[in-house]
């Protein structure tokens, strides 16, 4: 077995949709696993020209590769059901590609009631901390005791391991590593692993590990309860340039300068191998370039200045500059 998994570095949003798009156009993968979180994700994909946005389902189906939801996600079979009808409605053929482990435990409308009320930490209110909540208290349900879900069921350990051909999977994340439940700014967090570890979490051997594709944007947003925008027009601008509002849930999204510390952080934590920096034409048409490093802004003269600056970081934990790339907003890789 072998396997790539997608991270995202910051606080979601930062393009892994558009990596994992990507990817499966090149790699050659029999598998795309989404490996935690819920319809919570909102992955935008330009697809032939068309953009889709997938809460649930990973980016394989566009390529027609088998497209897994793990036992590290939760699934609301209600928005999985309308997900695979929007796909179909786009052109996008589903049959026979679209599963769920049946492991895999179920948001019910009861989960999705208790999270609309939620104030204290801005979820998307999908009933994602609620699943998660009565998974880990063993009072859950699981894909496998769900009707509607049947035709979708897959047991993961036969097919990854009683399969006698050799399985590439390409592990899909969702949210990111700030919003880790554990390496994230907790109580302002999702309920799931959104780590390698998390990936790994879904019955992928760590040995099959091949390279792990760290995701970030050029700057950083965030959606939630949490003071996250100082005031500055530069960030205006960037939420206007970049369009960043929830693809989920439509909020505007909070912005910053990049979090250098945090993307080193998540780095070493993820041992990421290759490393996506998207939305560099945004900064390019807001026109300044800057990080926060140490809790202080670090500003350069221009692009190339900030591009030698990240790339030289990184370096130093042991990624090389060809394995950095930069990216523009609509652009593949
Ligand atoms: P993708 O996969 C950005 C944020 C919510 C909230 C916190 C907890 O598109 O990157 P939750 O509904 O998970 O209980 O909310 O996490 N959040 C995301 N922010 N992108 C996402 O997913 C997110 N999924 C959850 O805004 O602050
Ligand atoms: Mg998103």
């Amino acid at each position: 077995m072998e396997t790539d998994i997608i991270v995202d570095l910051q606080y979601g949003d930062s393009g892994k949709g558009k990596v994992a798009h990507f990817l499966c156009k090149t790699k050659k993968y029999t598998h795309v696993l989404r490996y935690n979180g819920g319809c919570n994700a909102g992955h935008t994909i330009f697809h032939k020209g068309k953009k889709f946005i997938t809460h649930h389902i990973p980016a394989g189906v566009f390529w027609g590769i088998k497209s897994i939801i793990g036992p590290g996600c939760v699934v609301d079979p209600v928005q999985f059901l309308k997900e695979i009808k929007m796909l179909e409605d786009g052109g996008i053929k589903t049959k026979g590609k679209i599963f769920v482990a049946k492991n895999t435990h179920v948001i019910t409308a009861s989960h999705r009631n208790e999270d609309a009320v939620d104030v204290a930490i801005g979820t998307t209110k999908r009933g994602n901390g609620p699943a998660y909540r009565d998974k880990y208290a063993r009072i859950g349900v699981r894909a496998e005791q769900v009707k509607a879900l049947k035709p979708y069921l897959i047991d993961l350990y036969e097919e990854f391991y009683e399969n006698k051909k050799k399985v590439v999977i390409l592990g899909e994340g969702a949210q990111g590593f700030g919003l880790d439940i554990d390496w994230g700014d907790y109580p302002f967090v999702t309920s799931s692993h959104c780590t390698t570890a998390g990936a790994l979490l879904n019955g992928l051997p760590p040995q099959s590990v091949r390279h792990v594709w760290g995701v970030a944007k050029m700057y950083e947003t965030y959606v939630g309860t949490k003071k996250f925008e100082p005031k500055n027009p530069a960030f205006e601008e960037l939420r206007r340039v970049g369009e960043e509002y929830g693809s989920t849930t439509g909020r505007p999204r909070q912005c910053n300068w990049m979090n250098v510390d945090l993307i080193e952080q998540a780095v070493r934590v993820n041992g990421v191998t290759h490393l996506v920096f998207n939305k560099t034409d945004v900064m390019r048409e807001v026109g300044e370039w800057a990080v926060l490093i140490g809790g202080k802004v670090r500003a350069f003269k221009g692009e190339k200045e900030m591009k030698h600056f990240l790339t030289t970081r990184l370096k130093a934990l042991g990624i090389p500059p060809r394995q950095v790339y930069f990216s523009e907003s609509r652009e593949a890789i």
